[in-house]
């Protein structure tokens, strides 16, 4: 099916987003930007003029009701595909399967490692540092049911430094999240990312 209509689910500052709205090569529109708390990213969509929603999760009696919602409302927007860009809400599986093989994720590691729950923000960054990892790195990947287990898209390594902190680290591994994921949503849209098994190649 083609993919003409994004939405970007975000939870924070929207960095990755704001890649987005200023790629000039994705061949789809960003037609909902939501999140699932208050989040600087809506203030980034609104000065887009593009729909900027907050599903506010401590807003819903209970997270049946919030899947709920969250899937009515990309359905009424007539979405096509699903971008996550720093969301922090695990898709549920009704959801993951309407949309199988259209949902991208960034994570801020190599994924397999310091990824899945409780693997976040700047918790990710002082996992590899504790552990004492010599390369970190960006991965894109597509989402499936479970937690950042997804068929892996694109990886990009950067060095840990001496005297590197979460937060030196988090600012170069996000300049690599900002260069791959644009990337990944513009081969998704041109139908160009091509899934065996957990193997993901580019048609050219
Ligand atoms: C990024 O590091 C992303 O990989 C992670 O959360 C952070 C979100 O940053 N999931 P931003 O909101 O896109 O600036």
């Amino acid at each position: 099916m083609r993919i003409e209509r994004l939405a970007v689910l975000a939870s924070g500052g929207g960095s990755n987003l704001q890649a987005l709205l200023d790629s000039t090569d994705i061949p789809a529109e960003i037609a909902l930007v939501l999140t699932d708390r208050p989040a600087y990213a809506l203030e980034r969509a609104k000065a887009r003029g593009i729909e900027a929603v907050c599903f506010d999760r401590r807003s819903f009696a209970a997270k049946a009701e919030f899947n709920r919602a969250l899937f009515d409302k990309l359905v009424e927007v007539r979405i096509d595909a699903i971008v996550l860009a720093g969301y922090l809400s695990i898709l549920d599986a009704r959801l993951v399967e309407r949309f199988a093989g259209r949902i991208l994720n960034v994570h801020p590691s190599l994924i397999p490692s310091f990824c899945g729950m409780g693997f976040y923000g700047l918790k990710v960054h002082q996992g590899v540092l504790d552990y004492g990892c010599k390369l970190t790195g960006a991965t894109v990947h597509f989402v499936d049911a479970g937690a950042d287990t997804g068929p892996i898209v694109f990886q990009k390594s950067v060095e840990v430094r001496e005297g590197d902190t979460p937060e030196s680290l988090q600012a170069r591994v996000l300049e690599f999240e900002h260069e791959l994921l644009p990337l990944a949503v513009k081969l998704l849209a041109e139908g160009r990312l091509k899934v065996e098994g957990r193997r993901v190649s580019i048609i050219d």
